[in-house]
């Protein structure tokens, strides 16, 4: 049977309400699609699915108090608490970083595809990542490398509407969050992590910030093997030290250095369309980058293109131009002076 066969049962059913063959046929098409490696679909159409069944076991009329009701309560508390539930195609060949940064991936990601191997031999699985450094240096990118090569779904977390004002509600909100993630095999990531931190600014009392670190490391101790939580950061410093202690995986994101820039460099003009006009000019520019970020330098770079294009003579558009690399190095001039103004 083909996709365009699912399809076809899925509208008849559909449009006859018969929802006992519609959830058939669709769960049919989640199948055919993670056998035809269509795995992001497969986990979206999961999702929507899950989330619909859910849903209608709970609409109607729910008495205050009844399972339903609570239930009511708990998915619209979750979907406040996220920021975003995704599927991602990212892979290593979008990221760019040193080897120890890219071993320590792999290996990573290798646990989870073969934990029945580590599970055999009673060895416990890495499952809680700390990435941490500069911004704009890959931090987001990578979990969205972890997401895609582990072919999970992900949730990013939104700290700011866990962190509260009220006594004990964080703690509270951060275990729902858990729980929910756990019991749908979600990555949770934590962007910004640092934030947690700021709780000590509106916390009467300094217990309250204890009290949320010991929340996470119990909800860490409990965590089962097979989920993963990745916390990202620019202000590793800010994170509370027994909390750090507590990841498996610390890892440290860097700038670029002059490989890793013409790497990005590579990377962001990978299908050939554009080519440098004065190419020799290049390697002198690239070291003025030092010191940016690699989302900086990218940026400039898509800049310097896009300038370069309005350049061109009106009604022209070849298959191939030409990137004027003098837009390029003033735009990076200028991302540097702007740093060190901030500095
Ligand atoms: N190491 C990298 N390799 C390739 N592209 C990168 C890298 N770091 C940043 N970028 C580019 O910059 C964008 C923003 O980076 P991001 O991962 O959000 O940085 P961070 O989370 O560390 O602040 C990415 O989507 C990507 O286009
Ligand atoms: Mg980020």
């Amino acid at each position: 049977m083909s996709q365009f066969n699912h399809i076809i049962d899925i509208a008849k059913y559909g449009l006859n309400n018969d929802q006992e063959k519609l959830l058939a046929a669709l769960n049919e098409l989640i199948e055919y699609s993670k056998k035809t490696k269509k795995i992001n679909f497969a986990l979206q159409l999961q999702s929507i699915l899950k989330e619909t069944i859910r849903h209608q076991q709970n609409t109607g009329l729910t008495k205050v108090g009844s399972d339903g009701h609570f239930q009511r309560i708990e998915d619209r508390e979750f979907n406040e608490f996220i920021i975003e539930k995704l599927t991602s195609d990212y892979s290593f060949d979008n990221l760019i970083c040193d080897v120890e940064v890219k071993n320590e991936l792999q290996y990573f990601i290798q646990e989870h595809k073969a934990s029945d191997v580590l599970n055999r031999f009673e060895l416990p699985i890495a499952n809680k990542v700390l990435l941490h450094g500069p911004s704009g240096c890959g931090k987001t990118l990578a979990s969205y490398v972890i997401a895609g090569e582990l072919e999970k779904m992900m949730v990013v977390i939104n700290l700011g509407a866990i962190v509260s004002s009220k006594l004990g509600e964080t703690s509270k909100n951060l275990s729902k969050v858990f729980k929910r993630a756990t019991t749908e095999d979600l990555i949770i990531f934590f962007d910004e992590f640092d934030s947690l931190g700021k709780i000590r600014d509106y916390a009467q009392d300094h217990g309250e910030m204890k009290r949320i670190v010991n929340t996470i490391l119990q909800l860490f101790d409990y965590l089962p093997q097979s989920s993963i939580v990745i916390a990202a950061t620019n202000q590793v410093n800010m994170i509370d030290e027994a909390l750090l202690r507590r990841f498996d995986l610390n890892i440290k994101f860097e700038l670029p250095a002059e490989d890793r820039i013409h790497e990005l460099i590579d990377l962001t003009l990978k299908n050939g369309m554009f080519q440098f006009d004065k190419p020799k000019s290049v390697n002198s520019i690239i070291k003025e980058s030092v010191g940016l970020s690699y989302y900086a330098i990218q940026k400039t770079l898509i800049t310097s293109i896009k300038r370069s294009l309005f350049s061109l003579p009106k009604n022209t558009i070849p298959a191939t131009a030409k990137i004027n690399t003098k837009i390029w190095q003033q735009l990076i001039i200028k991302e540097k002076r702007s740093l060190s103004a901030i500095k």
